[in-house]
């Protein structure tokens, strides 16, 4: 049997995790999915919870752009080795000395545009050159 476990954290906000069993043929013999988050979120996780699976490919990717949908993207995909995130700096702007993880977050909650992550982090405020970055990761996140 392999087990896998993925979880995220959005501090003060939700938690997602998701643990799938695995027998040898890669077969998901047992898989949970648990998280907090406000009374939409659990909504969408217990509707989440009414699907069937096989195998990992069964896991539906939500077309949607809400925290859960984003969330439980990433829990798949990591799940599937197909998680790649197009930027691992710790400093995404460093004009403003903003994180990495401070714009990744507030596109995870509802910034979809760089005008919006400007307005919620100071990043892309200055110079200009981390907007790329940051259209990157919007694109990420949100594409079909
Ligand atoms: S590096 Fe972000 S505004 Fe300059």
């Amino acid at each position: 049997m392999n087990q896998l476990n993925e979880k995220i954290v959005l501090p003060g906000r939700e938690t997602l995790e998701l643990s799938i069993g695995l027998d040898e043929a890669h077969t998901v013999k047992h898989w949970s999915l648990r998280g907090i988050g406000d009374l939409e979120f659990l909504k969408e996780l217990s509707s989440y919870r009414k699907t069937t699976v096989n195998t990992i490919d069964d896991f539906l990717i939500p077309q949607g752009t809400s925290v859960f949908a984003l969330m439980i993207k990433e829990l798949i995909l990591k799940t599937r080795g197909q998680w790649n995130h197009p930027f691992d700096e710790e400093i995404l702007c460093n004009c403003r000395g903003i994180p990495f993880q401070t714009v990744d977050r507030a596109i995870m909650v509802g910034a979809h545009t760089p005008e919006e992550v400007s307005a919620q982090t100071s990043a892309s405020t200055s110079c200009g050159t981390c907007r790329v970055h940051v259209e990157n990761i919007i694109n990420y996140r949100l594409k079909k």
